[in-house]
């Protein structure tokens, strides 16, 4: 379960990006998240994924304070939790299998589990026959169903996904949330959608909560009245509850810690890294073979 007690965050240039936000997300729930630009829907997404720390209150993730981590052991909180940002940077040099494999291969996880995963995930997503596939060969839409997979590889309990729809067409929009709801139903696991979406939210009704001006404004389900008018009754929101997956944080809460305060990269940040390295040694193969007149 996730839970947000009084939180609030303030940056350190003075913005009160979230104020005594109260929000309560049971396992397997599938939530938008929802605000015009600059409310704090990124700021409660990177307090949930440890990246920023609550300036007041709590952030508590399956009992443990994500606020009060320490700094060592918030990479392993985080394998819980899978995040898709809007400019899902995808490995270049690397086959779709590939990237995808390379989530499973920082776990350290064995190579035969690592292929059968990394099978099953593109299967989900639709993408088994794009394996051997370099990203640019691909469509955006496809790309982002790629960054999914990366992102549910490792069987997170929360998927976190900013903006999925912002670069896709209708009938790609509806494909890409369709798969969403897959993932919630399939997988068990608990979706947080950050969207502007109104089309989205009404012709795929669920919980939706509202920020403005880092407050929750609005807590419902929205689009039903919409739904019903035109699809008859209401899908039913999920109810199963969700097994515990990945035993990497301990249950109890670590309230105790002391919380860091650096800033800790992230998992797109550590592949922005990967991809630098790749193209400066392309660079500096680009400047033998310039120097050798080869
Ligand atoms: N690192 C930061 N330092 C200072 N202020 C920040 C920082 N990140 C965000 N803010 C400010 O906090 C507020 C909330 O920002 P946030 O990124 O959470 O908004 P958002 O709802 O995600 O907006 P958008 O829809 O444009 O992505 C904004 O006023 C923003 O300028
Ligand atoms: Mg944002």
């Amino acid at each position: 379960m996730i839970e947000f007690k009084n939180v609030s965050k303030k940056y350190k240039n003075g913005t009160h990006a979230l104020e005594n936000v109260n929000l309560k997300v049971e396992d397997g729930e599938f939530v938008y998240i929802m605000g015009p630009t600059g409310s704090g829907k990124s700021t409660l997404i990177k307090l949930l994924d440890g990246e920023e720390v609550p300036t007041g209150g709590s952030v508590i993730v399956n009992n443990v304070n994500v606020g009060r981590l320490r700094k060592s052991k918030v990479y392993l909180y985080r394998r819980k939790i899978g995040v898709v940002f809007q400019d899902y940077r995808l490995l270049p040099e690397k086959t779709v299998f590939e990237n995808v494999a390379y989530a499973l291969e920082v776990l350290d996880m064995p190579g035969d589990k690592i292929k059968k995963r990394t099978r099953e995930v593109l299967k989900l997503v639709d993408l088994a026959d794009k394996s051997n596939v370099k990203p640019r060969e691909l469509s955006g839409g496809q790309q982002q169903r790629v960054a999914i997979a990366r992102a549910i590889a490792k069987r997170p309990a929360i998927l976190i996904a900013d903006e999925p729809t912002g670069n896709l067409d209708p009938s790609m929009t509806d494909e890409m949330i369709t798969l969403l709801e897959k993932i919630n139903r399939e997988e068990k696991t608990t979706l947080l959608v950050v969207t502007h979406n109104d089309v989205m939210v009404e012709y795929h009704p669920k919980r939706t909560i509202r920020i403005d001006s880092g407050h929750i404004v609005n807590d419902g389900t929205h689009g039903e009245r919409f739904y019903k008018q035109n699809f008859g009754e209401v899908k039913k929101p999920q109810e199963e509850n969700k097994e515990e997956k990945v035993e990497v944080v301990s249950e109890t809460p670590v309230q105790e810690e002391e919380a860091h305060t650096e800033h800790i990269p992230t998992e797109r940040e550590v592949q922005d890294q990967k991809i630098e390295e790749i193209n400066q040694t392309l660079e500096s193969i680009e400047e033998i073979k310039g120097g050798d007149g080869i």
